[in-house]
């Protein structure tokens, strides 16, 4: 049995994609969520065992948890995680826990690395600034995670067209599309 841990700080559609794209491979399991933030949507979604009938535990931690002690890389090791997804989680990664996990903590982008990243460079902030650069391509970046927002070698991207007349609310729709058709398939490619 190979194991996910899922972190997540939004509302957690992509963690309920991948929860249920997993729900038919018995050989991957979601161990649990961890988030910072305990009114992300993600929580309930975990609790409501992501539509995919499987109950998640959720564990909530805060920053000087995360950055100041051993527990969360302790934790991860302990339940002998395989893979760790971020999911819509905002914070960078400890260099500890980086250093624990080589090449087993992945990350979604929404955009095209390397253009469009970097810090402050999430969520809305992604669509505005490639709709005002003109951009007429987007898409989605997955890849591995190191101790720099976004830098980490690339797995997969996809793209898609933006139009000139398309606000960043309509990247945005088009960027969520494909990062709900590949990740759970990326995620699950990881660890066959
Ligand atoms: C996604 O756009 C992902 O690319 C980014 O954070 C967002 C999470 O959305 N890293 P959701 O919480 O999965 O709906």
């Amino acid at each position: 049995m190979k194991r996910i841990a899922l972190f997540a700080s939004g509302s957690g559609s992509n963690a309920e994609k991948i929860a249920a794209y997993l729900a038919n491979q018995s050989e991957i399991t979601i161990s649990f969520v961890l988030s910072n933030n305990p009114k992300a949507g993600v929580i309930d979604r975990a609790r409501r065992g992501f539509n995919a009938g499987q109950h998640v535990p959720v564990i909530l931690f805060d920053r000087k948890t995360f950055y100041e002690t051993e527990r969360i890389t302790q934790l991860l090791r302990d339940q002998e995680i395989d893979l760790i997804v971020l999911a819509g989680f905002m914070w960078l990664m400890p260099a500890g826990l980086v250093q624990a996990f080589p090449n087993k903590i992945v990350n979604i982008h929404p955009a095209l690395l390397p253009k469009f990243g970097g810090k402050g460079m999430y969520g809305h902030f992604v669509h505005e600034a490639v709709v005002a650069a003109g951009e007429t391509e987007s898409g989605i970046t997955i890849h591995y995670v190191n101790e720099h927002y976004d830098e980490g070698q690339i797995i997969f991207q996809a793209s898609c067209a933006v139009a000139p007349t398309d606000s960043p609310e309509d990247v945005a729709r088009n960027v969520q599309v494909l990062e709900h058709e590949h990740y759970p398939r990326v995620v699950a490619e990881l660890l066959a």
